[in-house]
């Protein structure tokens, strides 16, 4: 009995002192050995950290390999100056094509990057120059300082900053700035190419002709600007903007895109008053020109297809678009790829 109290005492009090002794080694830059180290380090590899990997000793964040830029990044050749300020105002035209989705794109990215400054409407009344250590408020992009800034400085203003306005260079790639200087033009009240096609609504049902899809007949916003039709035909549409395709810059549909054509032409058997617009576009690779014939020549190949399978070809309007109703920023793959499309809508 005694002897066993003797061992429990050993355990107790000897054990976690040796413990101890051995988790503490000589070296007072060691953790020595911790008995639970994931509560101790992360297991992620941390940035500015230093690690091996063999003999190597590395820093996980690494500087870019010298004269290299970014992906998506260009250089930008007006200095920092006052001249070079004078200069990017004169020679800088927008290479972004102005449509309602760079538009919308603009309004996101200044939603991100500015309102907190300028405000929602470019007043220069942002959430943070209200408060009273701000030295001053910036100007309103419609007030007489800024109503006449051309587009080149704009895009050097938002590049390098400007007095208590940082540069944005490094988190806005140069299309976005460009992008950027597109809607606060449009804040400034100006008609850009943009703005007119914007407003610009034949059938007048509050959907602008650049995004309306049926744009001679009066629809509704979530139709695209078309007439609401049953959810069953609708998916069938859908199924046909995303299914129908063509071979690579011909007018002939592709083999495994004809069972699509199928269904679409059921739907208009079975409902003889619809009508069927099929608008044809493409991205903006290639001359104007071509792309405005080939989008048509697409639109009418649906055509021939549905009318040689007995839907009257009155019944189908086709209509070629070639690149001038972009959905998407041509400036990307993905882009391009949304741009190509033929869009199926009914109209009754
Ligand atoms: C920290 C607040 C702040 C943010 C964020 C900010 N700005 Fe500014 N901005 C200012 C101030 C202040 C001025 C006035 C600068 C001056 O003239 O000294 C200014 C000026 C401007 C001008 C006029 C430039 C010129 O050449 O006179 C434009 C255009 C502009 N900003 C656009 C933007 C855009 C676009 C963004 C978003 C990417 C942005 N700003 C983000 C504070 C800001």
């Amino acid at each position: 009995m005694k002897s066993q109290l003797h061992k429990l005492y050993i355990a107790s009090v000897y054990l976690p002192v040796i413990f101890l002794m051995v988790g503490c080694g000589y070296d007072p830059q060691s953790p020595g050995i911790e008995y639970m180290p994931d509560m101790y380090r992360s297991r992620a590899v941390e940035a500015y950290s230093e690690y091996y990997i063999g003999e190597d000793r590395k820093f996980s964040a690494l500087k870019p390999v010298e004269g290299t830029i970014p992906r998506g990044y260009s250089l930008y050749g007006y200095e920092n100056t006052a001249d070079g300020y004078e200069k990017a105002g004169i020679e800088l035209r927008n290479p972004v094509q102005c449509s309602p989705a760079i538009l919308a794109e603009g309004e996101l990215l200044y939603g991100k990057f500015c309102v907190h400054c300028h405000g929602t409407a470019g007043k220069g009344d942002g959430n943070v120059v209200k408060s009273k250590n701000w030295p001053g408020p910036p100007p309103a992009y419609d007030g007489p300082q800024l109503i006449n800034i051309p587009a080149g400085k704009i895009f050097h203003s938002i590049t390098y900053g400007k007095g208590m306005m940082g540069a944005h260079a490094s988190q806005l790639t140069e299309e976005d700035r460009w992008k950027l200087v597109h809607y606060v033009q449009k804040l400034q009240g100006k008609k850009t190419a943009c703005e007119n096609v914007k407003t610009h609504d034949a059938d007048e049902d509050g959907v602008p002709d650049a995004l309306d899809q049926c744009p001679h007949t009066p629809g509704l916003k979530d139709y695209f600007g078309c007439p609401q039709v049953s959810t069953e035909v609708a998916e069938v549409m859908e199924m046909a903007i995303k299914g129908v395709l063509f071979n690579t810059g011909s007018a002939e549909i592709k083999e495994e895109s004809l069972s699509i054509l199928e269904k679409v032409k059921d739907v208009l058997l079975k409902n003889p008053n619809y009508i069927l617009n099929v608008n044809g576009h493409t991205d903006n690779v290639g001359d104007a020109k071509s792309n405005l014939s080939l989008s048509q020549a697409r639109a009418e190949s649906v055509q021939a297809y549905l009318g040689s399978h007995g839907v009257e070809a009155r019944r189908i309007h086709p209509h070629g678009y070639g690149d001038a109703k972009p959905i998407a920023s041509n400036e990307t793959d993905l882009g391009k790829q949304k741009n190509r499309r033929v869009e199926f809508r009914i109209i009754y």
